[in-house]
C-alpha cells in the first residue's frame, strides 16, 4: 500500500519537473548524440537531408527567415538573423536544435498548425500530425509521387546524429 502511494507521489513530482522544464528553456542533453561517422561532408552526407526536408522552404528568392540550406556556402552564411550553426560545437548551433525539435517553437521543419498539443504533454513525442490512419488525416497516404507532396519530414534522430558530427568536425 504504502509502495504505491510513494510512487505516485515520485511519478507526479517527476512530471511537475518535466513541464516545468520544457517551458524554460531547451534541454540540450537531449540532442542525440553525434554520429561516430568520420569524415562528414555537407556534399556527402548534409545535403540530402537538408534537400528532403528543409529546402522546400529554405532556397529560392525568399527563404524562409532569410536562410538557404541548399549549398554549404549558404548554410554557414546562415539567416537575416546571423549564423545557425557554430563550427566545431553543435550542441550549440541553432540548426542541430532546430532539427532536433527540441522546442515546438524552434522545430523544423515547423509543426503543422492543426491546433495545440493537448495540456499537459511534457515532452511529447518528436514528430509532428496525426498518426497515419487518425481521423481527420485524409489525404493520399504518403510516399506517393504526387504534386503535392507530403510535408516535409522531420529528421530522424540518427540524422541529427550526423549533422552534428559534421558540425564537430569542422563543418566542411
Ligand atoms: C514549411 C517550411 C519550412 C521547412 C520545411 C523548414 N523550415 Fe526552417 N523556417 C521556416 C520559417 C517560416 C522560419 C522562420 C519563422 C520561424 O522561426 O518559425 C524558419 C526558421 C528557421 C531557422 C531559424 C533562423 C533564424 O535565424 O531565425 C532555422 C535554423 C531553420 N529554419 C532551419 C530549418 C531546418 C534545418 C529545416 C529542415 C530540417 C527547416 N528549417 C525546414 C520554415 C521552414
Amino acid at each position: 500500500m504504502m509502495n504505491i502511494v510513494s510512487q505516485r507521489c515520485i511519478i507526479l513530482s517527476l512530471l511537475c519537473l518535466a513541464t516545468a522544464s520544457s517551458r524554460a528553456e531547451v534541454d540540450l542533453s537531449k540532442l542525440p548524440p553525434p554520429s561516430t561517422k568520420t569524415g562528414v561532408t555537407f556534399a556527402q552526407d548534409i545535403k540530402p537531408l537538408l534537400e528532403a526536408s528543409c529546402v522546400k522552404c529554405h532556397s529560392g528568392d525568399k527563404p524562409k527567415a532569410g536562410l538557404r540550406l541548399d549549398t554549404l556556402e549558404n548554410t554557414l552564411k546562415g539567416s537575416k538573423e546571423g549564423k545557425v550553426l557554430v563550427s566545431g560545437k553543435s550542441q550549440q548551433s541553432q540548426i542541430v536544435i532546430a532539427m532536433a525539435q527540441l522546442d515546438p517553437e524552434s522545430a523544423m521543419p515547423p509543426k503543422p498548425r492543426q491546433g495545440r498539443r493537448g495540456p499537459g504533454g511534457p515532452g511529447g513525442p518528436p514528430a509532428g500530425g496525426p498518426p497515419p490512419g487518425a481521423p481527420g488525416a485524409g489525404g493520399p497516404p504518403p510516399g506517393q509521387h504526387g504534386g503535392f507532396g507530403p510535408p516535409p519530414k522531420p529528421l530522424t534522430p540518427a540524422e541529427v546524429g550526423l549533422v552534428r558530427a559534421w558540425i564537430d568536425q569542422g563543418a566542411k
